[in-house]
């Protein structure tokens, strides 16, 4: 059996829980991670090279002899590091170019949804010239009422408007650039209502794919979903409602259209694909793709994987998942995020983080922390460290995340007391 050197791309709490993950891997030899945080060199070696840096990247994996590039985030996806890469000798998780594209253009995943029958919002897009028809558009529509960038806005391009007359203004607003060149083009499209769930897939560009376990995450600040949007406060894994009738629906009416779609299109995608989906009245509909794992739903997702990561995604990377075995832990897993007080708005930044030593219960993946050059671990993002934990349901997971979140002190820390609160109902 030969061991695989890997370079993982990322910094976040997801890049923690799969370098964690593949850590635990019969087949690593060695991880580095590019550029990793302060949690992630118990798993790796951190590297400082820019995940955007392509020609950065080609000569120091040409150095260090690595085997496969894992991309944790969508930007380097987007800009084409499959591409990139598939010439040269070395493996890459992740979509082409062409295939990133159902993340960094919402345009052309309406399109390639409405092309291959799955089941999506109606929907329209729209540029500064048609700007009239978007307005006779939004008038056939109910409120409230859904505008997205077309293009990447670091997750803060789709906004839901409650009248016809603050949805009207803001589609000026994001035509006239808002988000910049990523709302030149907006999607307007109905408004779904129904209980949201994230699923997994890993596809290996030949038709073959596996589910990962279904997660649920948690994406405004304030408790009972309230407040700002925020990169993802906590995430619980399974989905009590995603049961196998459910996700019988998605694997038939989503899922292998989704890897059928792309083979037809020829559009290489040997890597996660991401589906954000709303169940309505118990119909599976698409919300968004995105390329790449969640966060912070990895950081539960990972807990539940009872294979071996790396086997996985090198079979994927190389085309063909062929019988790799893709086993779910049965156990419940919940993570719950510890955040800088005042995220997602401004926040202190170099906060002193204790007491991590003494969690036992939980697994701290760490997100937005790093060592200062005094050799003290702070605070240095809004998401600081995600505590995931085991249990036998989700109270039983949830008590152990909150029992290991209080033996974690910073300055101005914050978290979500209600994570899968809904599901236990
Ligand atoms: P996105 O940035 O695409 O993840 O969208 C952010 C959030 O907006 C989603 O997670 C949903 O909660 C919500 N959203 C997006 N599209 C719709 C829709 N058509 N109907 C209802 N909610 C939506
Ligand atoms: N948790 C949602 C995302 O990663 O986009």
């Amino acid at each position: 059996m030969e061991k695989l050197n890997i370079l993982l791309l990322g910094s976040g709490g997801r890049e923690s829980a799969l370098a964690w993950k593949m850590s635990q891997s019969p087949l690593l030899n060695k991880l580095f991670i590019a550029p990793g945080n302060g949690g992630t060199s118990v798993y790796g070696e951190n590297i400082a090279l820019s995940p955007l840096d392509f020609p950065a990247i080609e000569k120091w994996v040409g150095e260090n002899e690595i085997d496969m590039i894992v991309v944790g985030n969508e930007d380097p996806l987007v800009a084409g590091i499959y591409d990139y890469f598939e010439d040269k000798d070395i493996l890459v998780v992740g979509p082409s170019k062409a295939g990133a594209a159902l993340e960094g253009s919402k345009d052309f995943a309406k399109q390639f949804m409405v092309k291959n029958n799955i089941p999506t919002a109606r929907y329209q897009s729209f540029t500064a010239e048609t700007i009239e028809d978007g307005y006779k558009f939004l008038e056939q529509l109910q409120a409230p009422y859904v505008l997205k960038a077309d293009g990447l806005a670091a997750g803060k391009g789709v906004l839901i408007l409650p009248t016809i007359e603050e949805a009207k203004a803001s589609l000026k607003e994001m035509l006239s650039g808002m988000f910049g060149a990523s709302s030149a083009t907006v999607v307007i499209e109905e408004f779904l209502s129904g209980i949201e769930c994230s699923v997994f897939v890993l596809s290996d560009g030949n038709g073959g794919y596996r589910v990962l376990p279904v997660a649920k995450d948690y994406k405004r600040i304030g408790e009972g979903d309230t407040g700002l949007n925020t990169g993802g406060m906590g995430a619980v894994s399974p989905v009590p409602f995603a049961d196998e009738a459910f996700m019988e629906k998605v694997r038939s009416r989503i899922i292998e259209p989704t890897i059928n779609g792309l083979i037809n299109d020829n559009i290489t995608y040997r890597g996660f694909i991401f589906l954000g989906l709303i169940n309505v009245g118990g119909e599976p509909m698409v919300i968004e793709y995105n390329v790449r794992m969640g966060d912070p739903e990895t950081e539960a997702v990972m807990l539940r994987i009872d294979s071996d990561l790396v086997a996985l995604m090198k079979a994927a990377a190389q085309g063909n998942l062929g019988n790799t075995e893709l086993k779910e832990d049965p156990r419940t897993a919940v993570t719950v995020m510890i955040v800088s007080g005042g995220y997602p708005g401004d926040y202190a930044k170099g906060k002193v983080i204790t007491g991590c030593e003494n969690v036992t219960d939980s697994i701290l993946f760490h997100a937005g922390t790093k060592i200062n050059d005094a050799g003290e671990l702070v605070t240095s993002g809004g998401r600081v460290i995600s505590v995931s934990s085991y249990g036998k349901d989700i109270a039983d997971a949830l008590s152990n995340s909150y029992a290991s979140i209080n033996k974690v002190e910073f300055e101005g820390k914050y978290f979500r007391r209600d994570i899968g609160k809904d599901l236990m109902k």
